[in-house]
């Protein structure tokens, strides 16, 4: 049972926005593009690390949020396969946040029932990085509330080439040469197995891109792309988020009811009946 009092404080901009959110049409997945960190470090002269330190704070209130509104999964995009390009200070910090951010917040993890699990090469990454990743997973992995996904090291024509291969060395060691694989074998072997795709990917700072983010899962969501730069992003901006994903008209490449029932009803000239 969502605990509306957790969510919001009597009379703020929350609380309006909670009230306009249907709980029985919430996404199951919420997946986000962080972006914005560098713009926000600039506009008030610091350098772009700076960013990437505020966006924590960004990163705690949205995964506890997620956790209190009851999602099934969070995915957030933290460092992708192109990061690498970055100058070697700004790569070294973010790893150096999110080793910081995962000692701190274990205990909040725990206390929230989330579940941590990082998707991408991490294999790539530094062996610190690794075992620090390691450890989180291990401690909450009997959680079973929100699934806490967290993009590192991440492309999304990385995960269907690994898919790819992932496949083909599966199919070698069963000396199958006569085998035909359909989406949902496909989907089993991607980095989220198991992991129902996202309904809802947002996007801060305003670019209209998907950045190379969950390429295959994101076949079906809705988009929503907020102005608003990372390190400002807060609940209240989730709970936009959720409120426009919920006047969107989701038919999934189909028609909606009316539609259908025109179908039914029309004659060969499609023209209604009566
Ligand atoms: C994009 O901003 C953001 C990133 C590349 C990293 C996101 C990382 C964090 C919020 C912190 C670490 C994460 C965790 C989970 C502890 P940008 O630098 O591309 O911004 P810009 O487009 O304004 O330059």
């Amino acid at each position: 049972m969502i605990d509306l009092s957790k969510l919001a404080e009597p009379g703020s901009i929350e609380e309006s926005l909670v009230e306009k959110i249907d709980f029985q049409r919430m996404p199951r997945h919420v997946a986000v593009i962080m972006d914005g960190n560098g713009r926000w470090a600039k506009q008030r002269s610091l350098p772009r690390v700076e960013g990437h330190r505020a966006g924590i704070a960004s990163v705690r209130e949205i995964v506890e949020t997620s956790a209190r509104l009851e999602l099934g999964v969070i995915t957030l995009y933290a460092f992708s396969v192109e990061n690498w390009k970055r100058p070697r200070y700004e790569v070294a910090t973010l790893m150096m946040l999110l080793k910081e951010y995962l000692r701190k917040e274990l205990a909040t993890l725990m206390d929230n029932n989330i579940r941590f699990s990082p998707i991408g090469r991490i294999d790539g990454l530094d062996e610190s990085v690794q075992r620090e990743l390691r450890y989180a997973q291990e401690k909450t992995a009997a959680n079973t509330g929100l699934l806490f996904q967290i993009a590192l090291n991440y492309g999304g024509r990385a995960e269907i080439v690994d898919t790819v291969n992932r496949i083909m060395t599966l199919l070698r060691e069963r000396e199958a040469s006569d085998f035909a694989i359909d989406e949902e074998f496909f989907a089993a072997h991607l980095y989220t197995a198991n992991v129902e795709d996202p309904d809802l990917l947002v996007r801060t700072s305003g670019e209209l891109r998907v950045s190379n983010f969950l390429l295959w899962q994101i076949a079906y969501a809705e988009i929503h792309v907020t102005k608003v730069l990372w390190p400002d992003f807060r609940r209240k901006n989730l709970f936009e988020a959720i409120v426009d994903f919920q006047s969107r008209d989701r038919r999934y490449g189909g028609v909606d009811e009316p539609d259908s029932r025109m179908w039914v009803e029309a004659d060969s000239h499609g023209r209604r009946q009566s």
